[in-house]
């Protein structure tokens, strides 16, 4: 439909009713969320029977002891942990233990964390959240846990605990809060704290250890066989039935247990096939869903990821693509960049300008990223320099770099190295004569 300036124009309500009366992929697409918790989780017998017997005693009103879990991510740490948590809680009747869970890459300083279980606890009085010294909110914390959680158990889950203990003070209050009990009249706390870093362990405090570190649960990778009955048994719920051509759940699963058996991964490949699918109105997922789904969920973290570099970085990259819009056969070497970069910088106000160690810096952390490749070259006379490659389709650059506000005013800026009409001397800009 053609609207006044004689533009197409999208028919919402059209779209809509085909929508509605197209064929039905999904039954209950928040089943694949991450944050949906399954009845079952298969593969993790072993995982929750361990947590299951060291958090028994909460029933009882004994201290269970505090311990640590470990994982690449998307093997069911936290989903294991929340099941267990459940599963306790169904069956305490008279004493009810409390659950207070912290994701340290969201409550992310010392004092917060402190102030977030405190406000848990109390749901009226809240700590500000700034301000008070830290020894008054722990005797604050100390009387409400007496208080509040009574003769209970309080377990205080600690996600991604790594991200605190890189943190400054961060082994500081981990190590206080290992060592709540001791102050504590009526209530027992224990900590769990999950992390996805192996090593994280030896950059922990040896006090925190002893109390913390000496028990530990490892969540194995999974292995395409086992991605595979995770990823039926979600589907029976996510699906209509018949929905799923025989191929998708396998090809999901292996294409996840090639990036270290991710059951996150799979679950979000299995769902971008099916909203693919629903898009296109096919009355099936398949294997092209599949292989669609991967190459945009590719993009989606391509994308991501460069929107969360920082803004020098970001402006690193930009020069790369000013050389390759107006010069696509340009041969690009890491001069080429930094010239182009202090040009850039010029343009817009406040912006430092960095070294070319620190571009050079920059330049290493988008190859390891995949985004650029970077190959070494001798120039004999000249010393060496190298030769930088974008890795990433340049639409798919530019559309990242359009929705980054600063950047976007200065995408159409013809670089002087590109200007066949200027020429650079000791950087100085002259126009050719001829
Ligand atoms: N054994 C399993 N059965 C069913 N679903 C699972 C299983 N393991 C993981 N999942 C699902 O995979 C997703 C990721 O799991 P989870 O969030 O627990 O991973 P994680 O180990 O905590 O990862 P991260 O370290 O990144 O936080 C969730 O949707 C979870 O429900
Ligand atoms: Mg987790």
């Amino acid at each position: 439909m053609k609207n006044q300036n004689n533009n197409y124009q999208f028919n919402i309500e059209k779209f809509y009713k085909n929508y509605l009366k197209g064929p039905r992929i999904f039954n209950n697409r928040d089943a694949l969320e991450s944050s949906y918790i399954p009845e079952d989780l298969p593969h993790r017998d072993s995982q929750i029977k361990n947590i299951a017997e060291k958090t028994a005693c909460a029933l009882l009103g004994d201290t269970p002891p505090s311990f640590l879990c470990y994982g690449m991510t998307g093997t069911g740490k936290t989903a294991t942990i929340r099941y267990v948590s459940q599963k306790l809680a169904q069956q305490s009747s008279r004493i009810k233990p409390w659950w207070i869970y912290i994701n340290c890459n969201v409550v992310s300083t010392p004092y917060r964390i402190l102030a977030h279980i405190y406000n848990t606890i109390s749901r009226s009085e809240k700590i500000p959240p700034t301000g008070l010294p830290k020894d008054i909110i722990f005797k604050k914390l100390l009387g409400l846990l007496d208080s509040k959680v009574g003769n209970s158990i309080c377990f205080l889950v600690l996600d991604e605990i790594d991200i605190l203990v890189g943190k400054k003070g961060g082994n500081e209050i981990l190590y206080d809060l290992t060592r709540l009990n001791e102050n504590l009249d009526n209530c027992k706390t224990s900590i769990i704290g999950i992390s996805n870093k192996l090593k994280f362990r030896e950059t922990l405090d040896p006090r925190i250890i002893s109390s913390l570190g000496e028990e530990h649960i490892v969540f194995p990778s999974y292995d395409a066989s086992e991605l595979r009955d995770i990823l039926t048994e979600r589907a029976k719920i996510a699906f209509q039935e018949g929905v799923l051509k025989e191929e998708v759940i396998p090809l999901c699963a292996a294409l996840a247990a090639k990036e270290h058996g991710d059951a996150r991964k799979a679950l979000q490949l299995l769902r971008k096939a099916g909203e693919l699918a629903e898009r296109a109105q096919n009355k099936q997922v398949t294997a092209k869903h599949v292989e669609n789904a991967q190459g945009d969920l590719e993009n989606d973290y391509i994308i991501e990821y460069i929107k969360g570099m920082p803004f020098q970085a970001q402006l690193v990259l930009t020069s790369l693509y000013l050389i390759l819009k107006f010069s696509p056969e340009h041969i690009i070497i890491s001069g080429d960049i930094y010239d182009v970069y202090s040009e850039i910088r010029g343009l817009l106000p406040g912006i430092r300008q960095l070294t070319k160690r620190r571009i050079s810096d920059y330049i290493n952390e988008l190859t390891l990223a995949g985004i650029i490749s970077a190959e070494v070259k001798s120039m004999g006379h000249y010393g060496r320099t190298k030769i930088i490659k974008l890795d990433i389709e340049i639409e798919l650059l530019e559309k990242c770099l359009l929705e980054i506000d600063k950047i976007k005013i200065i995408l159409n800026h013809k670089p002087v190295l590109i200007q066949s009409d200027k020429i650079k001397l000791k950087n100085n800009i002259f126009k050719k004569l001829v």
